[in-house]
């Protein structure tokens, strides 16, 4: 499958990740928190299975395993550096029923009704059109197969949170886990684009960041923000966003407490039928 005409922002995605590629190994938090996505929707012996934007491979080794040799998995990322990596795994394993493959999770190419299964870990945040992106993965499905993935609440991550109302107060937009925000608004994504039988589990956790550190997460220009393109603050005038920055800062001393700042990561764990 091949890859024409990359959108500027895609080479956002992909600059990101492959640096990233080389370390995403040793995230123990994506691995558990990939697997626990396949513990609310297990796939079956036998089925055929797409695991979208997987990185190095953690839920299509998983499946793999599961599905047995009568089943087969395929994984798809935008960043070469991640295929790599997975490939590499790949060719160190003794599995026969998996492929890696580079391709956008927003414009896949495969036969519609192909996939009992398809997962999607920790991205949903990066894609710029969710409600097409969902109908097109529909699509991939076959009737009865089940879809999986995580998407972001609108109050978690700081950063985003904090930054968002700063940016609106002066009348700017930052997407960032906004479509997914609330649970209601998932469901009605799903339901617009067609899926039944949705269930939404809210895992809540978080940690705390010191303030010095926590101070220094304001969105710059040349910071990658997924899911939005052009970057959020790229037409937000000098002299706005300096301002933008004083404010954000002060907002962030007033969450501070004794242990630092709280950074809520809550996640929703998405599941729904076709
Ligand atoms: C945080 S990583 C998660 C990887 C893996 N699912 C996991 O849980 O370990 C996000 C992944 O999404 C991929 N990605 C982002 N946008 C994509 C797109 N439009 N098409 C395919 N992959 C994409 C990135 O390249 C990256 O590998």
């Amino acid at each position: 499958m091949k890859i024409q005409n990359l959108h500027a922002y895609h080479k956002h995605i992909t600059d990101t990740y492959d640096e990233r590629s080389g370390n995403h190994e040793n995230s123990e938090w994506h691995r558990t928190t990939a697997l626990r996505l396949i513990e609310d929707l297990p796939p079956r012996i036998g089925d055929s299975v797409l695991d979208i934007a997987t990185g190095t491979g953690t839920i299509a080794f998983h499946t793999a395993s599961l599905v047995g040799p009568s089943g087969n998995v395929v994984g798809v990322d935008l960043s070469k550096g991640m295929i790599n990596e997975a490939n590499k795994k790949l060719a160190a394993s003794d599995t026969h029923n998996l492929e890696f493959i580079l391709a956008d999770a927003e414009r896949l190419e495969f036969p519609t009704n192909r996939f009992d299964r398809i997962y999607c870990a920790s991205a949903f945040f990066c894609f710029l059109n969710p409600l097409t992106t969902l109908r097109h993965w529909y699509d991939l499905l076959k009737p009865g197969g089940g879809l999986g993935f995580h998407a972001i609440p609108e109050t978690s991550y700081f950063w985003v949170s904090v930054a968002r109302s700063v940016l609106e107060h002066y009348g700017h937009l930052y997407l960032l886990n906004k479509p997914t925000g609330t649970i209601e608004k998932c469901r009605q994504l799903l339901m617009e684009a067609g899926f039944k039988d949705i269930e939404i589990r809210e895992e809540k956790s978080g940690y705390y960041v010191a303030l010095n550190e926590a101070k220094k997460t304001w969105l710059k220009k040349e910071d990658f923000a997924p899911g939005q393109y052009p970057h959020p603050v790229s037409d937000v005038p000098p002299r706005i966003l300096s301002q933008c920055q004083q404010d954000y800062e002060a907002r962030i001393e007033a969450l501070n407490t004794d242990v630092g700042v709280w950074n809520d990561i809550t996640m929703y764990y998405i599941s729904a039928f076709k």
